[in-house]
């Protein structure tokens, strides 16, 4: 067995985040992010274009954020804003990044507030695009994104979904929870959002199955599926294509530029995850599985009275990660397809969270098992966990309580050497 290594505890003060919105018709989807950054305490500055002020009043961001807003290098000259802004910011935030501010801040320009800002900034950068997709395909666009990322900026997928108008396809700016994640993400670790899953194929499940008693009820568990969304949601910031096989999840957006599959019960989560593991380089089982379903379904909606059940028998549902794991060991699944499991174990006297969990790893013989402490309110429906990262080949790592987004970051973090080569 080798030896512990502890993730560093997590840093969750009040921080200084710049928010840049430039002019596109999302603008107005700006004012939720700020609200959410204001809301978890943080200091905003808002900086937007003169374009942008088309679509939000000043007053508004003023309003939002409690702060100035301007959007030129000359007002507060003796204060230096231009340099400042950026000098002191811990994240700067563009939110929705158009295709000529992403242009201007590629060639380094610095002829408003706002690209001064980006010039000066030594804090992680994030640019969120919106714009429609005809400009987001361009290979001016393609490539001003790509020298923005070489030189270590954050540029977010677009969604695909609606734009302006009729039109659909990707380039729509994600939802402000969406960016919120993110941006927060980046202010608990700076580095958690590289570019290192280009190419890869996962699939991952997330949320709870639901299996059917009669037309109307049926057997479920807990899970919000918050932590395969944002697992999905990183993958796919990493670069990753990402299929998301999604049961019941507690009314979640789909994350941006993820293929999203839904299905209810235990089998249909089979199904789907087994057939779409055969192209996967990586699949990633976050979903709670029930491990039984009703024998039987009944027609119609069972009723009180005469007849009425007294107990629901109960058939064992086939385990999808153990089946992975013997379909690769078969040889029906390409040998090195990565497997990642989840534990959700509370101890009890025989054992405590790790004893269970190592023999979890071991029974089912995947690559890596996240384990999560449940029980206490601990794990489901909330937005932080804490846990272990058990690997095949006997590594530990404790991680430190932190959100599930963070922990989705430590397990890719983990994947990302079980990956077979890129190709
Ligand atoms: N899992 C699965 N298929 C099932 C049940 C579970 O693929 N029918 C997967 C889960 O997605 C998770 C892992 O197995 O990745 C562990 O789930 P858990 O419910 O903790 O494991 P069980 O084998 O059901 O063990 P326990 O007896 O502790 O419930």
């Amino acid at each position: 067995m080798s030896a512990h290594t502890v993730d560093g505890p997590v840093e969750s003060a009040r921080r200084r985040v710049v928010v840049g919105v430039a002019g596109g018709i999302a603008a107005y989807k700006s004012c939720a992010l700020i609200r959410a950054l204001t809301e978890s305490g943080h200091q905003v500055r808002v900086v937007p274009t003169e374009s942008a002020l088309e679509f939000v009043g000043r007053a508004t961001f003023e309003a939002l954020s409690g702060n100035p807003v301007h959007t030129g290098v000359f007002t507060e000259v003796p204060q230096v804003p231009h340099v400042r802004l950026g000098q002191e910011a811990d994240l700067v935030v563009v939110a929705p990044a158009t295709a000529d501010l992403m242009a201007r801040a590629a060639t380094g320009r610095a002829d408003d507030l706002l690209t001064a800002t980006l010039l000066t900034a030594r804090c992680p950068v994030m640019f969120v695009p919106a714009m429609h997709t005809e400009m987001w395909e361009h290979p001016a666009t393609v490539e001003n994104v790509a020298t923005l990322r070489r030189r270590g900026n954050v540029v977010v997928e677009p969604a695909s979904g609606r734009l302006t108008g009729k039109d659909t396809g990707a380039g729509r700016l994600p939802e402000p929870d969406e960016i919120f994640a993110l941006a927060a993400l980046l202010l608990e670790r700076a580095d958690a959002l590289p570019r290192d899953l280009e190419g890869r194929r996962l699939v991952i499940s997330a949320g709870g199955t639901r299996e059917p008693l009669d037309p109307v009820r049926f057997l479920g568990n807990r899970s919000s599926g918050k932590q395969g969304y944002a697992l999905a949601r990183l993958a796919a910031q990493r670069g990753a294509d990402v299929t998301l096989v999604a049961g019941a999840v507690a009314g979640l957006d789909d994350p941006a530029a993820v293929d999203v599959v839904r299905v209810q019960t235990a089998a249909q989560m089979g199904d789907a995850v087994t057939a779409l593991a055969a192209g996967a380089d990586a699949v990633i089982m976050s979903a709670a599985v029930a491990d039984f379903r009703p024998t039987t379904l009944a027609a119609s909606k069972i009723k009180k009275g005469a007849g009425e059940p007294d107990t629901i028998p109960l058939t064992k549902n086939d385990d999808i990660l153990a089946g992975l794991v013997k379909a690769r060991a078969e040889g029906d699944l390409a040998a090195d397809t990565a497997i990642v499991g989840f534990a959700a174990e509370t101890g009890d006297e025989q054992g405590d969270v790790l004893t269970y969990a190592r023999e979890k790893l071991a029974r089912k013989g995947c690559d890596l098992l996240v384990v999560n402490a449940v029980g206490d309110g601990k794990a489901f429906e909330v937005d932080n966990n804490d846990g272990w990262l058990l690997s095949a080949d006997g590594s530990e790592t404790a991680l430190a309580h932190g959100s599930k987004a963070l922990m989705a970051s430590r397990v890719l973090d983990a994947l990302r050497p079980l990956l077979p080569p890129a190709g």
